[in-house]
Parts: structure tokens; C-alpha cells; sequence
């Protein structure tokens, strides 16, 4: 098969498509041939081995969507042909990818392939973001980082859908667009942290009851500033800039931080299942709207990290290893 394989840690051009031994279903698994693999922000962590990818050389990516084409050995309830998508599995930009039958989803039939792929990432972390880190009451204000990006669009949507307000904040004007069409109220534009003074207008001095935040280190203690008293951090982009490290007297008004973690949020397949299944129900229903902006053959995957990486990118980008 082919696949985007890492051999050393560096920029976009250590992505290479090569010829990459077909993975073998094991006990448990699933043989699953690649229509859509989903790029996140994080692969360029992974590329630059960020923790994530543990030995090279690696095939990058965690998420996609498939069909069937081998089952292993003791899996029950998936047959040849049938449609999945997944998530937190490596080895995602590839043509093949065998995966725990556990770590599957199986695609409603009236959900398209690409639409799953784009939901299950993002989706599933704006979703655990607002049902769990800072479940927001009706009337209540959130800031949303990178607004108009993958996660950003998706916690909008969904905090809009539980009635809050949001402050969408973006880099640059033309991502105003995207970030309103995902139902942001207010559009801010700074690409350099500077929206204090306009948040704190916003909500006549008393600040936000929530922060969605994975701009990293460069924003932490300006999103911690536009706080209200007891509000939540949801803190979740360690890629960009150092970790910042925190003194716990330092934190005022009693506010809380979360680093949310997808892992420790949906831990089991009960949870994985029923995240999705809402997501899904959500955009059955016309009430969530998936928005792939780019898309990209195996070949321009490094271009794909170049596009993710230069702060123009809205919404969702995805490989098509078929091509
Ligand atoms: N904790 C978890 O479980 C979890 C799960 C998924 C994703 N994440 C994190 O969520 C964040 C968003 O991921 P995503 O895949 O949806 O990507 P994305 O938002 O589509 O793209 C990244 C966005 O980050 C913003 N950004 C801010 N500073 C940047 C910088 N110095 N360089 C590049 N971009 C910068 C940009 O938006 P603006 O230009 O508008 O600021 C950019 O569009 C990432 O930090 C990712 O690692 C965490």
C-alpha cells in the first residue's frame, strides 16, 4: 500500500508517500481500507515528535474513514464492506489501516464517508469540551479561540445549540465569514493576543464564564485575564509555544483550568458511541454543519501541513489516499 511515512522529526517536507508493508489484522481487529484520513492540527506535533509518535520511521495520522475489508479473528458485529471511521488510532494517512474493532464506529448509512471522517477529531473533542469541561448554561458567554478552525468551529456550534453566547475570536479578516457562519456572535480579530480589553467590553467589565483555548502558551494568561470570577479555562493546544507553567496563588478569582484531554474524556466504547451518535444525530438533523475546506491527495500531504501550519486554514482538511 501507500502511505505518508515519517523517517526523521522535522518540518513538512520529512512527510514522504512511500510503499509501506499492508498492516495485518490481528485478534480483535479490523483491516479497514482508507477513503478519507482526517489532518489535525496535532499531526504537525506528531511530524515533529511531539510526544506522539514514540519511534520513526511511522505512517502518520489518527483519524479517517473506511470500509471493512478483513476481520479478525474474535470480532463480532462488523462484516466486510461495512463503513467506519475512528479516531486516536495511528497509521491514518494511508491507504490500509488495521485498528481494534473497539476503536471503530460504525457509519449510519445517511452519513456520508467524508462527513464522518471530519467529525470524529474535532467533533468529539468540542463535544466532550461542552458537555463536560464547561457545560454552559442558556445565556451564558464563552471566548472560542482559532473560531473559524477545526475544533473552534465545532465548540461554537455546539455551545450555540446549548444557547450560550460566543466571542469568536480569529487571525485575520477573512476567517470573520467562517467563524460567524458557525453561529459566533461577535468576531473578533487579533492575531497577537490582543483582545482583552475588547472581551471585557463585550460583557460590560465582568468577563466570560468560559474560555475554549488551544492557542498555547502565547494566549494562557491573557484568556485566564477575561475570566469572570469562577470561570473555566478549557485549555487544550500544547503545540503552540512553551507549556506555560502555573503557580496555583497566581490564578485569580477563583477560576478553574482544565487541559482536557480526549483520552481521559471518552475512555471507553460506550462513551465513544454515544458522543458520536449525537454528533451524528445533530448533523442528521441539520443542526451541526461539517465543513471540509480542503482536500488532498496522499501526495500533497505535506502541503496540506504547510496549509494547516500557515493560519490560513478554516474549518476541516482531509486526505484521500484513493487518489
Ligand atoms: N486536547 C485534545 O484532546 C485536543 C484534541 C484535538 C485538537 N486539539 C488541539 O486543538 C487545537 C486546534 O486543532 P485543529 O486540528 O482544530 O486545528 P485548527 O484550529 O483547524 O488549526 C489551528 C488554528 O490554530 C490557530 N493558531 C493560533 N496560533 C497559531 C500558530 N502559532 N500557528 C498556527 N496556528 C495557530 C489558527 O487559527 P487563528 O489563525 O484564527 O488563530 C489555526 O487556524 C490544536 O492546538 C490541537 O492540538 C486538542
Amino acid at each position: 500500500m501507500r502511505a505518508v511515512v515519517v523517517e526523521e522529526f522535522g518540518g513538512p517536507e520529512v512527510l514522504k508517500v512511500k510503499d509501506w508493508p499492508d498492516p495485518e489484522p490481528g485478534p480483535g481487529d479490523l483491516l479497514v481500507d482508507v477513503d478519507f484520513a482526517g489532518i489535525n492540527f496535532m499531526d504537525t506535533g506528531s511530524r515533529v515528535g511531539f510526544g506522539l509518535v514514540g519511534e520513526v520511521p511511522a505512517v502518520l495520522g489518527v483519524e479517517g474513514a473506511g470500509r471493512v475489508a478483513a476481520v479478525g479473528e474474535d470480532v463480532s458485529g462488523f462484516a466486510v464492506g461495512d463503513r467506519v471511521a475512528w479516531v486516536s488510532v495511528f497509521g491514518s494517512y494511508a491507504q490500509k489501516i488495521a485498528m481494534p474493532a473497539d476503536q471503530a464506529v460504525p457509519i449510519p448509512d445517511d452519513i456520508p464517508s467524508d462527513v464522518a471522517a471530519a467529525t470524529m477529531m474535532q467533533g468529539l473533542t468540542a463535544h466532550h469540551f461542552v458537555t463536560e469541561s464547561a457545560p454552559l448554561a442558556e445565556g451564558e458567554t464563552a471566548l472560542v479561540h482559532a473560531a473559524a478552525g477545526g475544533v473552534g468551529r465545532m465548540v461554537t456550534q455546539l455551545l450555540k445549540l446549548r444557547g450560550a453566547r460566543v466571542i469568536g475570536l480569529v487571525s485575520r479578516e477573512e476567517k470573520v465569514t467562517a467563524a460567524k457562519a458557525a453561529g459566533a456572535d461577535e468576531v473578533l480579530v487579533s492575531s497577537d493576543g490582543d483582545f482583552v480589553d475588547r472581551v471585557l467590553a463585550l460583557t460590560d467589565g465582568e468577563g466570560v464564564h468560559a474560555v475554549f483555548d488551544g492557542g498555547g502558551a502565547n494566549t494562557f494568561w491573557r484568556s485566564i485575564e477575561v475570566l469572570r470570577r469562577v470561570g473555566t479555562l478549557v485549555y487544550y493546544g500544547p503545540l503552540i509555544g512553551e507549556i506555560p507553567t502555573v503557580r496555583m496563588f497566581d490564578l485569580p478569582r477563583s477560576i478553574r483550568i482544565t487541559y482536557a484531554v480526549f483520552a481521559d474524556h471518552i475512555h471507553s466504547r460506550e462513551l465513544l458511541l454515544g458522543h458520536a451518535g449525537d454528533l451524528f444525530e445533530k448533523i442528521r438533523e441539520g443542526k451541526l454543519s461539517v465543513d471540509i475546506t480542503g482536500r488532498y491527495p496522499l501526495d500533497a500531504a505535506a502541503q496540506a501541513h504547510i496549509d494547516i501550519e500557515s493560519r490560513r486554514t478554516s474549518g476541516k482538511l482531509l486526505l484521500d489516499p484513493r487518489r
